[in-house]
């Protein structure tokens, strides 16, 4: 009896496959995978997650600024994002006597609340399939267009599935955000690019913004008159705390995954792109590293810029690693090999693998050209200053105003320039450039430029000695004929050349682009098994996974939670990055955590981060977490480095993303900032 049990059961299991967490869906269709999300603890329905009759949590999300996600917690407008996307706008309102940054920001009042020009959230009105209307002829701009009705719509047909379906989108974009709070640095940057991407994590990545219409709920530009924003749905917030294996949801807007292309593509990614993006960003970290090591002031004006460059250069690294640690180009092989012989009795696509070797061994050669040049010379801070400048004076409208927004922007540059730093890089990235440039890649006018100094060395330290554009009292009218901008012109046709291949990746270069529509609805006819997704394309998307750690060595198990306790331990007066605020020490001396307190393990304290199986890519930031009930339980803001390889191939075993636990939030908001009333206007759950 108990082996026909077992044996039923095992049935059972075959005929609904478990899926791994792998995936980011399109909320319109989540029907499809509704199952499967409540057998993993989901309770609500699929037109709980989005509907187009009635408020649903997608009006709960909202695309921050350029590229992150951010979410509603109150009926008032009230938005929570991270810190590092909110950083820009908080460092925008920061001064020498209101340093935010350093210091956080806590508005006690409405009044309080500090607009920020020129930051915006969009809120998706909806999404619809217009696949065929696009297969009968109809211009995906046109159709656009005339979507975009409303007062401050924005509308786009996006492709999915390199271009087998698309989808419209239409936005409403709202013009009056304002800064709520933001804790200090120390806290929603602690551990900076030293943790950026690890786990065990402690970072309190969060910020606070209030969104604000007109009279009639409308977008509006800012007015002292404008109300707080009323979201047809916000998140209720749950203080009942995650453990390992609780059901975990992300809504939010992933950038850009390639979860289809062919082994050439992995393999110029994992040995030719990355590879030659870390080296040179490795060159660069190396030169600002050791000059902030010897001077304070060089630490803070380089702070920024370092963080911004190693970001991805930490990415790419796990991502290397990941994809040869999983074999994805040989496993890929295998399956095109599997492939071809199911279509070899297909006209419409027997050719298909052949026609897109062909055109990679081309686009490679071209992509290559571009990411090369990029960061390269990309990274020489004064040549890009001259090129803007450049740039700028072509499309100024007299030489008066050419000067004054020249001077502004030169103005600009100077405050975190040291043009030590930039000659070194200079010295070095030029000569990696002309090393690593295909055969007669090399512009001539660049080699006759350098042979008439006498060399690469030579020829930089002219540009350096002679050029005025790294002066303060640089003189626009002499833009013209300063060598930086000599050397800026000479690599202009280059530059044109290059922004014509200015796609996402090497598989959205149109010549094998056009290969991947018929190779995609191949793989869809013929692999049965596999549920595919449309890949990341800054469109709204629903990842959904479990509170997991993970065996991160043989041996060593990394828990999913993390507390106060680690930041203690790693609070050190003396390392910027890891100096917390005495109040926090002050806290924890007391253990004075009150409603915020939980059993961590064997100790009683306050949980810091969490990770979970979630798929998720750049964009995600900020995105909501979101539990089986629709409860916010933390900010999505990271994954671990290891795992960046997801963006190609997802792991089940190894990929996490990285969130800030809700209750950190609400324990710094309440004991930290001493903002305890925006607690109020929540639904603490
Ligand atoms: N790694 C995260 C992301 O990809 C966070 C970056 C900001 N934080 C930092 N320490 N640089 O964007
Ligand atoms: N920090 C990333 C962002 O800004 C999210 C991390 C990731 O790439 O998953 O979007």
């Amino acid at each position: 009896m108990k082996k026909l049990f077992t044996l039923l059961l095992l049935c059972a299991c075959f005929l609904t496959p478990i899926h791994a967490d792998e995936g980011m869906w399109l909320p319109s269709l989540i029907g499809e995978r509704i199952k499967d999300m409540k057998r993993k603890g989901f309770k609500l329905s699929a037109e709980d997650i989005y509907s187009i009759n009635k408020a649903s949590m997608k009006d709960a999300v909202v695309q921050f600024g350029g590229g992150c996600t951010g979410e509603f917690v109150s009926k008032e407008g009230l938005l929570l994002t991270n810190h590092h996307c909110g950083y820009g706008s908080i460092q925008q309102l920061s001064s020498v006597e209101h340093d935010y940054l350093t210091d956080g920001f806590w508005a006690l009042s409405r009044e309080q609340e500090l607009p920020v020009p020129g930051l915006t959230v969009s809120l998706l009105v909806k999404m619809e399939d217009v696949t065929e209307r696009i297969n009968k002829g109809e211009k995906a701009a046109d159709i656009a267009k005339a979507a975009a009705t409303g007062e401050g719509y924005r509308a786009s047909v996006e492709p999915m599935y390199y271009g087998n379906q698309h989808f419209l989108f239409v936005y409403q974009t709202y013009r009056d955000v304002r800064l709520v709070g933001a804790p200090p640095s120390s806290i929603g940057k602690f551990g900076g690019d030293t943790d950026n991407w690890i786990w065990p994590r402690h970072t309190g990545d969060f910020s606070i913004f209030r969104v604000y219409a007109g009279e009639d709920n409308q977008p509006a530009d800012y007015s002292k008159d404008n109300k707080p924003y009323q979201p047809k749905r916000h998140f209720a917030v749950s203080t009942k705390g995650v453990k390992e294996g609780d059901f975990t949801m992300i809504y939010g807007f992933p950038g850009n995954t390639q979860e289809y292309v062919t082994s050439d593509a992995v393999e110029y990614v994992a040995e030719i792109s990355d590879p030659m993006k870390i080296d040179l960003r490795t060159q660069r970290l190396d030169i600002i590293s050791a000059a902030q090591a010897e001077d304070v002031a060089v630490r803070i004006q380089y702070a920024s810029k370092h963080a911004s460059i190693a970001n991805a250069w930490k990415k790419w690294q796990g991502e290397v690693l990941g994809l040869r640690r999983l074999q994805t180009v040989e496993s890929k092989k295998a399956y095109e090999t599997e492939f071809a012989a199911w279509a070899a009795d297909k006209p419409e696509y027997k050719d298909l693998l052949a026609n897109m070797s062909v055109s990679y061994d081309k686009a490679k050669k071209e992509y290559f050209v571009r990411e090369l040049f990029n960061e390269s010379l990309g990274g020489i801070e004064a040549l890009s200053l001259a090129n803007s400048l450049l740039t700028m004076k072509s499309r100024a409208k007299d030489a008066e105003i050419f000067a004054k927004s020249a001077k502004a922007s030169h103005a600009g540059f100077m405050k975190n320039y040291s043009v030590a730093i930039d000659r070194k890089i200079a010295h070095a990235m030029l000569a990696e450039f002309l090393k690593r440039m295909p055969e007669g890649g090399v512009p001539e006018a660049l080699t006759a430029a350098i042979e008439a100094k006498g060399g690469v060395a030579a020829y930089v330290d002219y540009l350096y000695d002679n050029t005025k554009i790294t002066s303060p009292d640089f003189d626009p009218a002499t833009l013209e004929s300063d060598p930086m901008a000599e050397l800026a012109t000479i690599l202009t046709p280059m530059r044109q050349q290059i922004a014509k291949v200015a796609y996402r990746n090497l598989s959205n270069i149109p010549d094998v682009e056009q290969w991947y529509r018929p190779y995609m609805r191949a793989l869809r006819e013929w692999d049965k098994e596999r549920a595919f997704y449309p890949d990341a394309n800054f469109t709204l998307r629903v990842a959904y996974g479990k509170v997991a750690g993970y065996e991160y060595a043989d041996g060593e198990y990394h828990n999913p939670v993390t507390s106060i306790d680690g930041i203690i331990a790693k609070d050190d007066p003396n390392i910027y990055d890891y100096n917390i605020p005495q109040s926090l020490r002050d806290i924890y001396a007391r253990k004075d955590y009150g409603r915020w307190a939980s059993q961590i393990g064997d100790r009683e304290s306050v949980a810091v981060c969490f990770l979970a199986t979630n798929h998720t890519s750049g964009g995600n930031s900020g995105s909501p977490v979101i539990n089986g009930k629709g409860e916010l339980i933390g900010i999505n803001f990271d994954r671990t480095w290891r795992s960046t390889m997801s963006d190609i191939e997802f792991d089940p075993s190894i990929c996490r993303n990285i969130s800030v636990d809700i209750r950190y939030v609400l324990f710094v908001v309440d004991r930290i900032g001493g903002a305890s009333y925006l607690l109020e206007e929540m639904d603490l759950k």
